[in-house]
């Protein structure tokens, strides 16, 4: 049994779909903050329960008894992590640090996390490999490379087995149109661009046309969540097999597009015309990051297949125009 903390967020839900697509038994555990209970199929075991709440976890440890977890919850919004450190520090790692004591507790000694590359900070060489110094410039990088140096005490320890994986920026749909991406607030910047495509929003705001890049618009690698879930089921038939004890992998597709470049794409996928302004950088964006993912090529045999920009947003868009609110709830 494979429990998924976050199952009910944007990637955990694609990430569960996958996993039962493939016959893996599969339960969910999340508090609903930023989910939403209808991107889980009804059937499957479903636990409405916070991090923070060690009775909830220990009530799901024993009901489900799970050999592997893979988790995904965690409050991710990085201006909201600048502005409200404790609270981000707190759910974190609180909440994993609960987390890793029910698996403890209960003898499960498997883990897949999800990582991001915001635990790099500032890039000293672009593509970023997994070697590139640790320098997250804020509280959320901060609080997910907190957990990595936990895991690999614990680790140390023999008592986890971990594969981390580190996502550049998630982005795509489900590409049979049943999941897609309705953060509340929005913050990523396919979504954002095509709610101003679908006529949503007036217009996009682009932090900064100053940046040293072709056109002055941030770089950013994108990645669609299908390769996402290829990846996510290999880590775990790595830890499965036994074959690995602990890895840090990057998942990227190994090649940048600016802000204005992924607009130009969204208005030749969608038709439509795409207002925008142009407003200051915003605080600790970097200019460029780009992917280096040749080691989980290499150890994993993982290949990013869809993650063609035309692609990441023709799905999106698919799923936008279909679920013009998102979810349901
Ligand atoms: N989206 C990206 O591009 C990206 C990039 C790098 C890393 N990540 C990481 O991937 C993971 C998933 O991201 P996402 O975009 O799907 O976010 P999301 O907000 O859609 O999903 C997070 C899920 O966790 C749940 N949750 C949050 N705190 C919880 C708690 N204390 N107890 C129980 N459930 C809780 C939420 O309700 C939600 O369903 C996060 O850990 C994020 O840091 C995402």
């Amino acid at each position: 049994m494979i429990l998924v903390t976050g199952g009910a967020g944007y990637i955990g839900s694609h990430i569960v779909k996958e996993l039962t697509g493939r016959g893996y038994k599969t339960a969910v555990l999340d508090n609903l903050s930023t989910g939403h209970r209808a991107s889980v199929p009804e059937e499957l075991s479903f636990f409405t329960a916070d991090l923070l709440d060690k009775e909830a976890l220990d009530r799901a440890f024993e009901t489900i008894r799970p050999g592997t977890v893979m988790h995904f919850a965690a409050k991710s919004i990085v201006p909201e992590s600048i502005s409200r450190p404790l609270d981000t520090f707190y759910q974190n790692l609180t909440g994993t640090m609960n987390l890793l004591s029910a698996m403890q507790k209960h003898g499960t000694g498997k883990m897949v996390f999800s990582s991001t590359a915001a635990v790099y900070g500032e890039p000293a060489d672009v593509p970023i490999n997994e070697e590139h110094p640790l320098k997250p410039t804020n509280p959320y990088g901060e609080s997910k490379l907190f957990i990595e140096k936990i895991m690999s005490r614990l680790a140390d320890s023999g008592s986890l087995q971990y594969i981390s994986l580190r996502y550049f920026n998630a982005a795509g749909a489900d590409p049979d149109g049943h999941l897609g991406e309705d953060h509340r607030p929005e913050t990523h910047l396919v979504p954002l661009i095509l709610a101003a495509a679908a006529g949503k929003k007036d217009d996009l705001l682009i932090y900064g046309n100053d940046y040293p890049t072709a056109d002055g618009t941030a770089v950013r690698d994108y990645i669609h969540i299908s390769d996402l879930a290829s990846a996510h089921i290999l880590a775990l038939e790595a830890l499965l097999k036994g074959s690995k004890t602990r890895s840090v992998y990057n998942l990227g597709n190994e090649r940048g597009y600016s802000v204005m470049e992924v607009i130009k794409k969204a208005k030749k996928v969608t038709g439509k015309n795409i207002n925008f302004r142009f407003g200051p950088r915003r605080e600790g964006d970097p200019s460029t990051l780009v992917a280096g993912s040749g080691r989980i090529k290499k150890e994993l045999k993982w290949q990013a297949r869809h993650s063609d920009l035309e692609n990441i947003i023709e799905t999106a868009w698919k799923w936008h125009q279909e679920n013009p609110h998102g979810y349901r709830d």
